[in-house]
């Protein structure tokens, strides 16, 4: 693991929005194409999460948290949860993305931790689940690793609701920790 010592944690504030945009725009094109169209891509994705962070980002709900791993003052990863989100699985793990040069360093791991310990603390009683696309094996792999189970095949829904930044119907897997109090223990 490198140079972990540097590495730190906070909540994400506004003024985060255009660095977490940043890093999900690279994550989507290099790990969502075939799933997520090109015209997307290629095109609307920077302005589009631009957009969803300010928004996300602007307005304290209780429900909504956003978590940040920097190092040197650049962020290295981020993690969002939703609290309260389904009825059977609890808790939405909505993003997590490491940038691309500081994966397998424990980043995500400590991220996906973090979002357990916040459901652990603010909902007790809550599962903690998950959406990923069914072609995104490496992290089906982590997730599994870290103690989830599959539960579940979904459709992926268009992001933002557009159908044009598809390609197609694909899938999407689901995976949950019913008890994430085990997650903190792998
Ligand atoms: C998936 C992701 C968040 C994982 O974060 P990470 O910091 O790279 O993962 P970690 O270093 O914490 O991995 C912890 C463990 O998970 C497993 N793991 C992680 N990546 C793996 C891979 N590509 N293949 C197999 N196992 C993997 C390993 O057991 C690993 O431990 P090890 O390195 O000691 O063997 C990160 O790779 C990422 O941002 N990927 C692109 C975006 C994405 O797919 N996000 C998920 C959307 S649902």
């Amino acid at each position: 693991m490198a140079n972990a010592e540097f590495l730190h944690f906070r909540p994400a504030r506004l003024a985060d929005a255009a660095a977490v945009a940043a890093l999900h725009a690279d994550s989507w094109r290099r790990h969502y194409r075939d799933a997520y169209s090109d015209a997307f891509l290629d095109g609307d994705v920077s302005a589009d999460r631009v957009a969803v962070w300010k928004d996300r980002l602007s307005v304290a709900t209780g429900r909504d948290h956003t978590l940040l791993a920097e190092q040197r003052g650049v962020v290295v990863g981020f993690v969002h949860t939703i609290l309260g989100e389904d009825p059977i699985w609890g808790a939405l793990l909505d993003n997590l993305h490491v940038t691309y040069s500081h994966k397998r360093r424990g980043i995500g791991a400590r991220l996906l931790k973090l979002s357990a310990e916040i459901v652990i603390n603010q909902a007790p009683g809550s599962g903690l689940h998950l959406w990923v696309l069914e072609q995104n094996r490496p992290a089906q792999a982590f997730y599994q690793a870290l103690g989830g189970a599959c539960v579940e095949r979904g459709v992926v829904p268009a992001p933002g609701g557009v159908p044009g930044r598809l390609n197609g119907s694909p899938a999407c897997l689901r995976y949950a920790w019913p008890e994430p109090r085990n997650l903190l223990r792998t």
